[in-house]
């Protein structure tokens, strides 16, 4: 049992790590509680703005079927994954651990996605919109020649995706360059590079525009720039190349 349970600690560390909120109990069944005490069950973040708090640009009724219902489903599910993990390592049941794997990406990078896109926006009276200042202004133009000249792009790729996905502006920390990538479904940037990190992440799945711009996906990624937060892109790039040039210290 002891070995059971320091296994099954060691594996789920490795798909929990990127999540830094404190573990609830909400989630897990009465019946399943002895058993998965030790397991951390993910919540459904809240917003820092109102539902409505974007509009014009991205409705309060695509907000909230987009936050409630979508993002909680990935939620849930991964939760759901995530148990049946615990208890498929525990099993020693290889076939049935390896069979999770695609639940787990989907949900779990759903629910990292998600978590990244509501901070990735904010409302116009409270600086969404705002172009970066300062270092991350200043790597965007090294790196791309103008802010517009980036937003063109992002817009070029995100339009250009076939099917569902996100497109993203990283920072590979490697290389310490500015990219824009895009990844299909719910795969998370991390599925692209390990270096990379995301600044900012652009869902362009319909459930994010549809009732709103219909099949125009174009128009809803040239508004979008309209409550960018870019504010928080900006943080996280700070943080980010502060950390790789205390790494590059000798
Ligand atoms: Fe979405």
């Amino acid at each position: 049992m002891a070995v059971r349970t320091l296994l099954t600690r060691k594996t789920l560390s490795s798909f929990l790590r990127n999540d830094p909120k404190p573990i609830g109990t909400a989630a897990i069944s009465a019946a399943a509680s002895t058993q998965s005490r030790d397991l951390h069950v993910y919540t459904l973040p809240d917003l820092a703005y109102d539902y409505g708090a974007l509009e014009p640009v991205i409705s309060g009724e695509i907000m909230q079927l987009h936050h409630q219902k979508h993002h909680q489903t990935y939620v849930t599910n991964y939760n759901k994954a995530l148990e049946q993990l615990h208890d498929t390592v525990g099993k020693a049941d290889a076939s049935a651990t390896v069979k999770l794997q695609s639940a787990i990406k989907f949900n779990g990078g759903g629910h990292i996605n998600h978590s990244i896109f509501w901070k990735n926006l904010a409302p116009v009276r409270e600086g969404g919109g705002e172009p970066p200042k300062e270092a991350l202004g200043w790597a965007i133009d090294d790196h791309f020649g103008s802010l517009e000249a980036l937003i063109q792009k992002v817009n070029a790729e995100g339009a250009a995706l076939q099917g569902s996905g996100w497109v993203w502006l990283s920072l590979d920390k490697d290389s310490k360059r500015l990219t824009v990538e895009t990844t299909a479904n719910q795969d998370p940037l991390v599925t692209k590079g390990p270096f990379l990190v995301p600044l900012l992440g652009i869902d362009v799945w319909e459930h994010a525009y549809y009732l709103q711009y219909k099949n125009v996906r174009p128009d809803y990624l040239k508004n979008i720039w309209k409550v960018i937060n870019w504010k928080y892109a900006s943080e996280v790039y700070e943080k980010e190349a502060y950390l790789v040039n205390q790494e590059d210290r000798p």
